[in-house]
């Protein structure tokens, strides 16, 4: 989604500022600009397309010493050089970039602002047309900037360069992540720390409703009365050397391979020298005094919610329900006496899911947020938070995530089943079973050749396909057909095996792809059943299945794994199998067609 760079300070400007961008471009985008003055210079370059456009442009003279840049996800105009950011104010004196969307644009428009005339069809546009019109009133920019904000309803993160006074970046969010570098001599504004992670590892968080001064050796935080607000920075630990992508064509390779070695970590950090499961104390008593369970979640994260399901109330005998965000915070379900709230968010900004925390906070609901970001918004606004450790997952179509918040929730069973003295949890061998599935993820994964033909076979040409299973290897399917429609564009669904003969059948057709997945020897013939009824109806089938109820002539064989840990082992073969299929039919894998990887608008 739309990214913001920022720096003050520093003569090497629009270097910092291009490299920023190109940190950003994993998060999804469909155009670029940047902001660049010295004291006697200022320049505007901006561009449909991908930032190498944007660089093309930006012409050797194009250097300054205070800059911001944007990379925008068009939520309000179409993605034009136009609407890109930054935008400028009618007399061209303020510039402004800004992530999220403004809601009373057209209020503000007709109440202030009916004289102006304005280029593109964009909210930002009007948020900086405010600004001058407040200082036009006779305010200095910082109380216009000030003013602006409170009129302003709506999410943003803001960049606001003055080109009166070019020491200066103004900054303010609601709802949308900013952050302040603090770098040796100089100071960078950004939406993710790892844009700016070349230049520090030194941040600070800011809060909604906060304002901030920047400039080259000074950080002024504000709340919008003028308050003054002291904040120590924090450290940033991601390894700079996580977010390349080394010898892989892509990042949803590497990611998809690094799943083991995510577990494995996963069960260092969570277990202690004699294997004993480690949760924080506080944690594990307020899931304790809950009687139910609710997960909210988007796409890959509701999908991990509802493959984990099943080991959470094996384990922990408390009741699961699993939600997705966007309609639980508008169609708010009757609750239980002593919900629980988990927020399952790889990225920790999902605005989605976060207007349901913030609903539940108001509530006075206790809350987790499992999440891969430290730091993240999701995670500082939640009364716990357990972390992924899965290292920053880059590519658009997540897979690492997925696991881990699977292997997270696991672990978090395991230590409150034990606590609750529940005989499954005292029974299960957390880490051998996870040390199991991670060696039987290598063994799928060590498969890739077989799984490319297969792809080729099934899904080069072809416009739909489908993924059928039962109860977990239902959800594993709802995540493979996302992970398939996602990238390589095939319209593929997940469906419940025995629901298909209730309407969706209607679909099958002479050659038609249904991939059926098996790994419970409960549900297995009833599985292999309704493969049949779709093979003699033309459909082209495959079967994904686990090596105790393989048959001859199965194509994908699962290795062996503790049944609660299923979903882990099952998912690899259709995350590789998007990713073939996407190969395959000649598209970019990492950065899929209208997709941002942090969705931070609802
Ligand atoms: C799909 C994908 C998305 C995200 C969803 C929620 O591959 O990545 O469906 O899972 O946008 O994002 P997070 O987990 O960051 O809240």
């Amino acid at each position: 989604m739309c990214g913001i760079v920022g720096i003050v300070g520093n003569n090497n400007a629009t270097k910092i500022l291009e490299n920023g961008l190109e940190k950003l471009e994993y998060r999804g985008y469909d155009s670029a600009g940047i902001f660049v003055a010295d004291e006697a210079n200022d320049y505007l370059v901006k561009s449909r397309g991908r930032i190498a456009d944007l660089e093309a442009k930006i012409g050797e003279d194009v250097q300054g010493n205070i800059g911001i840049g944007h990379t925008r996800w068009a939520t309000h105009g179409e993605p034009t050089e136009l609407n890109a950011h930054p935008h400028t104010s009618q007399s061209g004196r303020f510039v402004l970039v800004h992530n999220g969307v403004i809601e009373n644009y057209d209020d503000l428009k007709a109440n202030f602002l009916a004289e102006d005339t304005f280029y593109g069809e964009t909210d930002t546009e009007i948020a900086v047309h405010l600004v001058e019109y407040f200082v036009e009133q006779g305010l200095t920019t910082k109380a216009a900037f000030q003013k602006a904000l409170k009129e302003i309803h709506g999410s943003y993160a803001f960049g606001l360069v003055d080109k009166n006074d070019r020491e200066t970046i103004y900054v303010a969010k609601n709802k949308s992540p900013l952050l302040i570098g603090l770098a040796d001599g100089f100071n960078v504004v950004c939406s993710d720390a790892m844009a700016m992670l070349e230049q520090t590892n030194q941040f600070l968080e800011i809060n909604d409703g906060e304002m901030v001064i920047v400039t080259k050796d000074a950080v002024s935080i504000e709340d919008y009365a003028g308050n003054q607000i002291a904040r120590e920075p924090y450290t940033a630990k991601i390894d700079l050397a996580d977010m390349e992508k080394g010898t892989y064509p892509y990042y949803m390779l590497k990611e998809i391979d690094e799943q083991p070695a995510t577990m494995r970590r996963m069960i260092g950090e969570y277990t202690d020298e004699n294997g004993q499961v480690v949760v924080e104390q506080d944690l594990l008593d307020s899931l304790l005094a809950s009687d139910r369970i609710y997960i909210v979640a988007a796409g890959t994260s509701n999908n991990a919610g509802h493959a984990s399901k099943q080991v959470i109330e094996q384990l922990t005998r408390i009741p699961v329900e699993v939600h997705l965000s966007s309609e639980f915070g508008y169609n708010m379900p009757l609750l239980s006496e002593r919900p629980f709230f988990i927020y399952l968010t790889q990225s920790g900004e999902t605005a989605d899911s976060r207007q349901v925390l913030v609903k539940t906070n108001e509530l006075g609901y206790p809350s987790l947020t499992v999440t891969n970001v430290p730091g993240s918004t999701l995670s500082r606004e939640a009364d716990y938070t357990m972390l992924l450790h899965a290292g920053p997952e880059i590519a658009v179509a997540s897979t690492k995530a997925y696991t881990a918040q699977i292997a997270a929730l696991t672990i978090l069973s395991k230590a409150l089943g034990e606590a609750k003295e529940i005989a499954e949890a005292q029974d299960f061998d957390l880490v051998q079973e996870l040390g199991i599935a991670a060696n039987g993820m290598d063994v799928m994964i060590s498969e890739k050749a077989m799984i490319q033909e297969i792809a080729a076979d099934y899904l080069a040409t072809t416009r739909n396909a489908f993924y059928i299973g039962r109860a977990e290897d239902y959800y594993v399917s709802m995540e493979v057909a996302l992970k398939l429609k996602e990238i390589s564009y095939i319209q593929a669904e997940g469906f419940a095996a025995g629901e298909l003969k209730h309407g969706t059948i209607a679909l099958v057709e002479e050659g038609t792809p249904v991939m059926g997945i098996i790994t419970d020897p409960i549900t297995a013939p009833h599985t292999r059943g309704n493969l049949r009824e779709v093979e003699s109806r033309g459909a082209h089938t495959l079967v994904i299945v686990s090596e105790e109820l393989s048959k001859s002539g199965d194509q994908i064989i699962l290795p062996v794994v503790h049944p609660l840990l299923r979903p882990l082992v099952s998912v690899i073969p259709g995350q590789l199998i998007a990713y073939y299929a996407t190969l395959e039919r000649g598209l970019d894998v990492d950065k899929p067609r209208n997709l941002a990887k942090s969705v931070t608008v609802e």
